[in-house]
C-alpha cells in the first residue's frame, strides 16, 4: 500500500452557484478543501462589497454540519466597479481577489469588461493595494479561432497589460496551453497560474472523437494533446507559481447535454484521487503538497493550513457517483475514463 499525507490543499479556482445548486454541490468541496477562492460570476454577478458579503453568507448557510470551510469572496469586474468599493471590501478582508470576464468569453459573462481602459482606475488601485486580479485569459474577437483564444489573450492583453502595470498581482486563471505554462514560469513573483485537474487528462479528442462528449466541455476548451503534456510538466515541476483551481463548473445534466451546451467540468468530488494518479504517473507524488495546499496560499499571502488529508493507493478501484442528485437537478461527475486506485482517507 502506497500513501502520502499531505497538508489540507484548497482550491483557488471554484464555482459554487447559489441556491439549490449551491447546496447540492458544497459538500463535494468541503469534504477535502478547506478553502477556495469562489468564482463571481452568479446572475447577477458578484460585482460589489456588498453582494460578496451576502453571498459569502448564503455559502456559509449551506455548509455541511461540522464543516470547517472558508470561502474566499471575488468580485466581478466591470466598467462599473468603483475603486473604492474593491479597496474597502479588500482592506476588511472580505474579498481576496477580482475576476476579469472578457466580456462574451464564457457563462455569465455578459457584464465583464469590452475596454480594459475602463478598468484601469481599478487595476491601479489593486496594484496599489496588492490585491490580485484573476483573469479569465481568452480574447473574444470572432476572429480567433477557439483553440487560439488563450495565446492571443497573452500577447495582445495580458502582457501589454504587465508592461503598464507590472506591480499588478495577477493570476492566469485555468492556463491550457503550453503558451500559457511558459508565460507563467517566466513572469516573475507577481503572477501565478492555476492549472485544472481535468485539463491535466483531457484534451480535445476527448471531447470530439467518437461522438461529441458534452460533459468534457468547458472553457477553456481543451487543446491538443502537446499543451495537456506541456499542463502536467508545469503543474508537476515544484515551480511555485503553479497551483490547483479546479474550475469545478456544475451544471444540471439538462443544460450540459443540450443542443447548445454548457460550458465546465465538474471535479470537486474526485480531483484529490485524480491529482494523485496524475502526479504518481509523472513521479512527482512529492510535488503534489505544493501544488494542491502550498503553492496557492504562498501566492494569496495566506498561512498553509495546518491539518492535513491521507491519500492512499489501494488494488480496489476508487468508486465515486456518476452523478450528485441536486435540486436543482442531476449533475455528472467527470469521468477520467481511467481506473483511479487512490482514495482519500481523514
Ligand atoms: O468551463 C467553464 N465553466 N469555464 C468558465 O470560464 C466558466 C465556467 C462556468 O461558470 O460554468
Ligand atoms: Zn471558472
Amino acid at each position: 500500500m502506497q500513501q502520502i499525507v499531505i497538508r489540507r490543499p484548497d482550491d483557488w479556482h471554484l464555482h459554487l452557484r447559489d441556491g439549490a445548486m449551491l447546496q447540492g454541490v458544497l459538500p463535494e468541496t468541503t469534504r477535502h478543501f478547506a478553502r477556495a477562492i469562489i468564482m463571481p460570476n452568479l446572475v447577477p454577478p458578484v460585482v460589489t462589497a456588498r453582494d460578496a458579503a451576502a453571498y459569502r453568507d448564503r455559502i456559509l448557510a449551506a455548509l455541511p454540519e461540522g464543516a470547517a470551510f472558508e470561502p474566499l469572496m471575488t468580485l466581478y469586474l466591470t466598467e462599473g466597479t468603483d475603486p473604492a468599493d474593491v479597496a474597502a471590501a479588500a482592506g476588511s478582508g472580505l474579498v481576496k481577489a477580482v475576476k476579469l470576464y472578457p466580456a462574451g468569453a464564457t457563462t455569465n459573462s455578459h457584464s465583464g469588461v469590452r475596454d480594459l481602459g475602463a478598468v484601469m482606475p481599478v487595476l491601479e488601485k489593486m496594484a496599489e493595494i496588492g490585491l490580485p486580479l484573476c483573469t479569465h485569459g481568452e480574447v473574444t474577437d470572432p476572429q480567433v479561432d477557439i483553440f487560439d483564444r488563450e495565446a492571443v489573450f497573452i500577447d495582445t492583453v495580458l502582457a501589454p497589460l504587465r508592461r503598464r502595470l507590472p506591480e499588478l498581482r495577477v493570476v492566469m486563471e485555468h492556463i491550457t496551453t503550453a503558451e500559457g505554462a511558459a508565460y507563467a514560469a517566466e513572469a516573475g513573483p507577481n503572477l501565478g497560474a492555476t492549472i485544472t485537474t481535468h485539463h491535466l487528462i483531457i484534451n480535445r479528442n476527448h471531447i470530439l472523437v467518437g461522438g461529441i462528449k458534452p460533459h468534457y466541455y468547458c472553457l477553456p476548451v481543451a487543446k491538443r494533446e502537446h499543451h495537456r503534456l506541456a499542463l502536467r510538466r508545469a503543474a508537476t515541476s515544484g515551480l511555485p507559481c503553479y497551483f490547483l483551481g479546479t474550475d469545478s463548473a456544475p451544471h444540471v445534466d439538462a443544460l450540459k447535454e443540450h443542443a447548445c451546451g454548457c460550458a465546465g467540468c465538474f471535479t470537486a468530488t474526485n480531483t484529490l484521487p485524480l491529482l494523485a494518479h496524475v502526479f504518481e504517473e509523472e513521479g512527482a507524488l512529492d510535488r503534489l503538497e505544493g501544488f494542491a495546499s502550498l503553492h496557492g496560499p504562498a501566492f494569496y499571502r495566506l498561512p498553509a493550513n495546518d491539518t492535513t488529508l491521507r491519500l492512499v493507493k489501494r488494488d480496489e478501484a476508487h468508486r465515486f457517483p456518476d452523478k450528485i442528485f441536486t435540486e436543482a437537478g442531476p449533475v455528472t461527475v467527470f469521468d477520467p475514463g481511467f481506473p483511479v486506485h487512490w482514495h482519500v482517507e481523514a
